[in-house]
């Protein structure tokens, strides 16, 4: 079995790529081939200055490795030391219709928020189908967001195996099973590129400072609240906790006398604690920088070398060859 997935440099990892794509990569990594990657390509559609993308590709990557991304086990790369996966995205395009496309709500959501349209941008799910197809990937762990991008993956496997002939695996998403999208500070999905995350990594008070600032309502303390499951700062704690544990708040909440600021100082400890090995390692590595260039460098030879074999199946199939 192969898995892929990659992860976007927009920002500083935070928690929401933590439950939705790293966590349940890193415990695939025991049960088949994983290949992972660090999508600075991708990145190219809403960063444009260069250190930036430096910065945040390398420390990315640090990230990854600190939360258990085993080097032994799970192949881990820059996606632009691959240059095979910009090939194949031309090659998909233009068998992509434009349909398929302008129905992407990532697209929509993304113009909505004011991120200024770009083809890039656009044809974002085109390069993930490509990043995809290159490995002959069976499965795929993303985040629930990810969902409608890998539907348009299959669609663009099967179009081109009709068009050109059998040559693409067509992969199977794996979405995990009761990870609900991750809410930002305000309540919308946790995201870098709307600046309401909660880093795995942060410094203490400022993330301290974000965890106070979640969008609650407006109920005070001694009040009841029944629908206790429903606020942000839960939604997120659950992650965090055991089942009885997070009943246990519940309980508090529902009873009344517990208050949402009670809650959030709950929800700042176990994050803290949490993340308190991964960020042990995080230091560790930091200090040692040029072992993950070398992991990365070496991970980049053995992606390459499948993704130009499955390139040039495709550069036959459409007569390129
Ligand atoms: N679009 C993904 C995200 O924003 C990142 C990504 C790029 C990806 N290429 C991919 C994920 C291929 C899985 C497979 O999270």
């Amino acid at each position: 079995m192969r898995i892929l997935s990659g992860i976007q440099p927009s920002g500083p990892l935070h928690i929401g790529n933590y439950f939705g794509m790293m966590k349940p990569s890193i415990q695939l990594q025991e049960q088949g081939e994983a290949f992972y990657f660090i999508a600075n390509y991708h990145s190219m559609t809403s960063i444009f200055d260069a250190n930036t993308r430096r910065e945040y590709s390398e420390r990315n990557a640090l990230d990854f490795l600190a939360c258990g991304l085993d080097p032994e086990k799970a192949v881990l790369f820059m996606q632009s030391d691959v240059p095979e996966h910009v090939e194949l995205s031309w090659i998909l395009s233009s068998i992509c219709p434009m349909g398929l496309l302008e129905r992407c709500h990532s697209y929509k959501d993304k113009i909505a928020k004011g991120i200024s349209p770009n083809h890039g941008l656009f044809a974002y799910p085109v390069l993930m189908a490509a990043d995809i197809l290159i490995y002959d990937s069976d499965v795929v762990p993303v985040g629930q967001d990810q969902k409608q991008h890998l539907e348009v993956t299959r669609d663009l496997a099967i179009k081109f195996n009709q068009t050109y002939g059998e040559t693409f695996v067509v992969p199977e998403p794996r979405i995990q099973e009761g990870i609900a999208r991750i809410p930002g500070l305000d309540g919308e999905k946790m995201s870098a590129s709307y600046n309401n995350t909660i880093y795995i990594f942060g410094d203490e008070k400022e993330m301290r400072k974000r965890v106070m600032s979640i969008v609650m309502d407006s109920r005070s303390r001694e009040e009841p609240k029944p629908d206790a499951e429903q606020n942000n700062a839960i939604q997120i704690l659950r992650h965090l906790v055991s089942d009885e544990e997070y009943q246990e708040e519940l309980g508090k909440l529902s009873e009344g006398g517990y208050g949402y600021g009670d809650l959030k100082k709950k929800l700042f400890e176990c994050y803290w604690t949490y993340f308190e090995p991964a960020r042990k390692r995080r230091a560790e590595l930091e200090a040692n920088l040029d072992y993950v260039r070398d992991i990365l460098r070496k991970g980049a030879e053995k992606a390459r070398e499948i993704a130009s074999k499955v390139n040039k199946r495709a550069r036959i199939a459409s007569g390129l060859e």
